[in-house]
């Protein structure tokens, strides 16, 4: 059996954190990752017979809802109250691979939690949200959760409309809507933790890769970690760029005609009804 340590998934999970906690993305334990791995990736490394603990989902972690179509799929996921900063240092404590169990009612821990933890409180939020993806991109792996500055500043002086937040969002960067045509869905606040919130999650999550947690932070989905880093990352960008402009009283702008010309010269299809 080789050493989890050492495989390229746990390698890159530990970098992707890190970058999120240098970017100022996930202060203290804020935010999450949660990584579908395939079997022949899990069966490399661990033992799929070695269970270590069997972690109950209740309280805040209860599941109801239909977890049925993860059933028996492995998650690197973080731990919560575990600090970004502490990821690539201690992978085993902040970390681990959790099977979901038979019944969907609890998890099998493989590795790692060592200190007694358990998967991130937004557990819920991300397996509805990893179902709903699925369920569009069979490819999709990856579902994270951060609470990056300007997106979250931007939450306070633009209007939470999702159409025109995105368009806000598509007009600060020239490659906006190349790399996110599918939007950025809003949620307005609601308490975080909830099946609520992650059902609210994953049926916006049918539509757009995106999705902003006013006044919270933001959600994420995609194939790799980097897409989805890189998805969240390039929306910080512009909306930074909007933080630095929007009470300046701009004298340019990125027209709808040059964003379908984008669009049309990168082949991407953008969201209906949102470019005039
Ligand atoms: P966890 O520490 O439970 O992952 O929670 C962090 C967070 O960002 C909640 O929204
Ligand atoms: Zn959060």
């Amino acid at each position: 059996m080789k050493n989890i340590l050492e495989s390229r998934f746990l390698q890159e999970f530990c970098l992707t954190a890190d970058n999120m906690y240098r970017l100022g993305w996930d202060e203290r334990n804020g935010g999450n990752i949660s990584l579908l791995l395939n079997d022949d990736e899990v069966k490399e490394y661990l033992d799929p017979r070695s269970v270590k603990r069997v972690i109950p989902l209740m309280g805040v972690h209860a599941v109801d809802f239909d977890i049925t179509p993860l059933i028996g799929k492995c998650f690197l996921v973080t731990g919560t109250g575990k600090y970004f900063k502490n990821v690539r240092r201690e992978p085993e404590i902040n970390l681990g691979v959790v099977r979901v169990g038979e019944g969907g009612k609890s998890l099998d821990l493989l590795w790692g939690f060592e200190d007694g933890g358990r998967p991130t409180s937004e557990f819920p939020a991300h397996m509805m949200s990893h179902i709903a993806r699925l369920s569009v991109d069979p490819e999709n792996r990856v579902v994270m959760h951060c609470h990056p500055t300007y997106t979250l500043a931007m939450n306070f002086v633009h209007e939470l409309d999702e159409k025109s937040f995105t368009k806000d969002l598509w007009r600060m960067c020239t490659e906006c809507v190349v790399v996110f045509p599918d939007g950025v869905a809003v949620l307005p606040w609601m308490l975080c933790g909830t099946t609520e919130i992650g059902k609210a999650t994953a049926e916006k999550m049918k539509e757009s890769r995106l999705v902003v947690w006013a006044m919270h932070g933001i959600y994420g989905a995609g194939r790799n970690l980097d897409e989805t880093f890189g998805l969240i990352e390039t929306v910080e960008k512009a909306a930074q760029i909007y933080m630095l402009t929007f009470d300046k009283k701009p004298v340019n702008t990125i027209t709808d005609q040059a964003m379908k010309q984008l669009a049309d010269l990168f082949g991407v299809k953008v969201k209906d009804g949102y470019l005039d």
